[in-house]
This record gives structure tokens, C-alpha cells and sequence, in this order.
């Protein structure tokens, strides 16, 4: 039996390949580099969804405007016992008010209610009412109208667009698994999302970005890195942000987003010194996970730079996951599609380590 699953194949994809060894990660052909910040995710979605869905239309961008604006009906659905949950839990159930399918209008649906969800979610807790989806605009570029309430710069969305196609797929993670599982058993697209987005919620998986500006804030500056991160490792804790199952090396969507928060640095003020700061604690966390666990290579994750990212465009850490399931509902959408277009029931077996009946006299 292998403890977590670790070196099980359980799917052959077209959609995604991470190579835990090279630290590259391919999708559809496409390396990272050439989608992340080139890329829009309405077009990686579309990459994703091709072959598994009738009439894709080549430019996915409108089709997922009117998506958003279908939506965001649902939004008068956000009570106030909702409205007392994170932003994750209220997200999770108004996306459950939408009706499962297999067809691309119910899949367009899910890939815009983490979007238009979570704004007006964040907006209705902060006492100010939703904002409606344009649809005229790219969903990065609305994403942060929704929002914030105030149009996107063009680097803005650029910056989120990087972000949303880093993140859109990456192999049989946890929560793609999920939802492949559920998929298997033919309950839809919807039911299937919602796995993902439950199993995405853990901090071991989709829930460590909002954790890496706590242990940023907690250092404070970086002469407490140190102490810092050694206090918290003997304390049994984990770093997030670092470590992963599958990259021996430093995962390639570390860099990806650290560009991308490079280029949204040039046009702020405060960016820099905060980058410069992340910085260096990511080179001390480094150095003492090697001394504290030699035997195994526990590098930068893609969560650090998520965090840094997110922060910059003025999402508050409790939604980060949020933004996370964002992208990643691309990934769940087109390998729940394929499992159900080419797949077999998931159904593996345990092995039943409990005690026996007695046997009768
Ligand atoms: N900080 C400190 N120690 C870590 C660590 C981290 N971030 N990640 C792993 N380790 C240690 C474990 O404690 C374990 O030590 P042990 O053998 O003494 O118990 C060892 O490294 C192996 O870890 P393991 O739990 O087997 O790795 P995994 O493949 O199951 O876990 C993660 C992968 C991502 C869950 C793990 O690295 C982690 O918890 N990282 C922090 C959370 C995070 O950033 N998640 C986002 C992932 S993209």
C-alpha cells in the first residue's frame, strides 16, 4: 500500500504533466513560460476544454461574460447566516445552488461563480453591495472590477491573468483527484466542482497562501527570520509555502508568479521592500529547512508567491483559496470531462486492518 497514494498513477490525462524532478510543468503541450503572463486565462480555459465539449466557440472570453452575468442572479441567494462563514464557505454554497450537467453552458457557469461569488461575497461583507459582471471585459480585468469596485489597470490584470493560468491545471493534485472521483460516478460538472473546491479548502493543499502573509507579518522584519522560522519548526509546525509532493525541485510556479509580482512592483510604491522582504525570508526558510530536514529537498511552493501576488491586488487572505479555485476550476472542469468521456468508476479497495467476529462455538 502506498501512504497517501505517492508514485500511484490513477489517470492517464492530456491535460497536464508535472515533472517533479525537472521542476516543469506542461500543459496541453505548452510550457508554463509560454502561458504564464502571455496568456489570458480565458484562453487557457479554452485550451483545456478542447476535445471535451461540443461548439466550443474559439474565443471563450464572451461565453464566459455571459456565464458571469447568468450568475451573478444567484447573488441575492448570499444571506446573512452566509454572510457569517469565510468567504470559501459562502463561495461553496452558492456555488451549490447551481444545476449539475455535463454541457458547456454548465460548465462556463462553474468557471465564473468562484469569480463573481467571491466579490460579491467580499464586497456584501464589507457592507457594500455586489457589484454586476460586464461582460464586455476580459473575467481577470472583472474579476478585480467586481471586486474592489473600481476598473483594473491593465497591469493589474495582467498580474491576475499570470496568477489564473499558473494555477488553471497541474496533474492529479487533491482536489483535481476529487473531482475526477466524482466525476467518475457520472454525478456532473457541479458536483464535481464542489468536491474540488472542498478538497482545495485544506491547508495542506489550496488553504496555504492566506498562512505565508500571517508568518510575513509575524516576522515583521528580516533580522527576525531566523529565529522565526527555527521557533516554528521546533514547534513541530510546517512552513507554508514550502515542500510539495511532487517537486524534488523549486516548483516552476514560484517563478512564474514572482515575475509576474515583479512586474506589478515597477509601478509601486510599497511592492519593492515588500518583495525584497519575502525575499529574503523565503532565502533564510530555505537554508534552514536543508539543515532541519537534509534527506529531504523541501523548496519554495507555489504558495509563497501566491501570497505576495494576491496581496498586492488587494485580496484579503481570507479569499485567497477563493482566487486559487478561480483558476483552478478550468483543471477541475476539463478532467472531470475527461474522465467521464474516456474514464471507468474510481472505485479503488482497502485493505481491513479491524478486528474479526469471534467465530461462533
Ligand atoms: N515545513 C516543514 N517541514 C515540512 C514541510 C514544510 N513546509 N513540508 C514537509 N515537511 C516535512 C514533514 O514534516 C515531514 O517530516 P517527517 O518525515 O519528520 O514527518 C517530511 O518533510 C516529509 O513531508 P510529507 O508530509 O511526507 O510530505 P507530503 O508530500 O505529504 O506533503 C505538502 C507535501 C505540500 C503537504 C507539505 O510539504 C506541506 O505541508 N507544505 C506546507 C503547506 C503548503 O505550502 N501547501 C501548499 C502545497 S502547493
Amino acid at each position: 500500500m502506498s501512504d497517501g497514494l505517492e508514485h500511484v498513477v490513477a489517470a492517464e490525462t492530456v491535460l497536464s504533466e508535472v515533472d517533479g524532478q525537472r521542476g516543469v510543468l506542461i500543459v496541453r503541450g505548452r510550457s508554463l513560460d509560454e502561458l504564464a503572463g502571455r496568456a489570458r486565462f480565458e484562453d487557457v480555459a479554452a485550451l483545456l476544454f478542447e476535445g471535451f465539449f461540443e461548439d466550443l466557440p474559439r474565443d471563450l472570453g464572451s461565453a464566459l461574460g455571459a456565464a458571469r452575468a447568468e450568475v451573478f442572479a444567484e447573488v441575492p441567494g448570499l444571506d446573512t447566516g452566509l454572510l457569517d462563514r469565510t468567504p470559501l464557505e459562502a463561495m461553496r454554497a452558492l456555488t451549490a445552488r447551481l444545476g449539475d450537467g455535463e454541457d458547456l453552458p454548465t460548465a462556463l457557469r462553474l468557471v465564473a461563480a468562484p469569480a463573481v461569488f467571491t466579490a460579491a461575497v467580499l464586497r456584501s461583507q464589507a457592507g457594500e453591495a455586489p457589484i454586476a459582471p460586464d461582460p464586455r471585459l476580459g473575467h481577470a480585468a472583472d474579476i478585480l472590477r467586481m471586486t474592489r469596485g473600481r476598473p483594473a489597470g491593465a497591469e493589474e490584470a495582467r498580474a491576475l491573468d499570470a496568477y489564473l493560468t499558473t494555477v488553471a491545471d497541474h496533474g492529479l493534485n487533491a482536489s483535481t483527484f476529487a473531482a475526477r472521483v466524482i466525476a467518475s460516478t457520472r454525478a456532473g460538472l457541479t458536483s464535481a466542482v464542489l468536491g474540488g473546491i472542498g478538497a482545495l479548502k485544506g491547508p495542506l493543499h489550496g488553504g496555504a497562501p492566506g498562512p505565508v502573509i500571517e508568518m510575513l507579518d509575524a516576522i515583521g522584519e528580516p533580522a527576525n527570520a531566523q529565529a522565526w522560522i527555527e521557533n516554528a519548526l521546533a514547534r513541530g509546525e510546517r512552513l507554508m509555502g514550502f515542500g510539495h509532493r511532487i517537486y524534488r525541485v523549486r516548483d516552476p510556479r514560484a517563478d512564474a508568479l514572482k515575475a509576474a509580482v515583479r512586474r506589478l512592483a515597477e509601478s509601486s510604491d510599497a511592492l519593492p521592500g515588500r518583495l525584497a522582504f519575502a525575499e529574503a525570508v523565503e532565502a533564510a526558510a530555505l537554508a534552514i529547512l536543508k539543515a532541519h530536514k537534509p534527506d529531504r529537498p523541501l523548496d519554495t511552493n507555489v504558495e509563497f508567491y501566491t501570497a505576495l501576488l494576491l496581496e498586492a491586488l488587494a485580496f484579503p487572505p481570507s479569499a485567497f483559496t477563493c482566487v486559487f479555485a478561480m483558476g483552478r476550476v478550468a483543471g477541475w472542469i476539463a478532467h472531470a470531462r475527461e474522465q467521464v468521456l474516456g474514464g471507468r468508476l474510481i472505485r479503488p479497495q482497502s485493505r481491513y486492518v479491524g478486528p474479526m467476529p469471534l467465530a461462533a462455538a
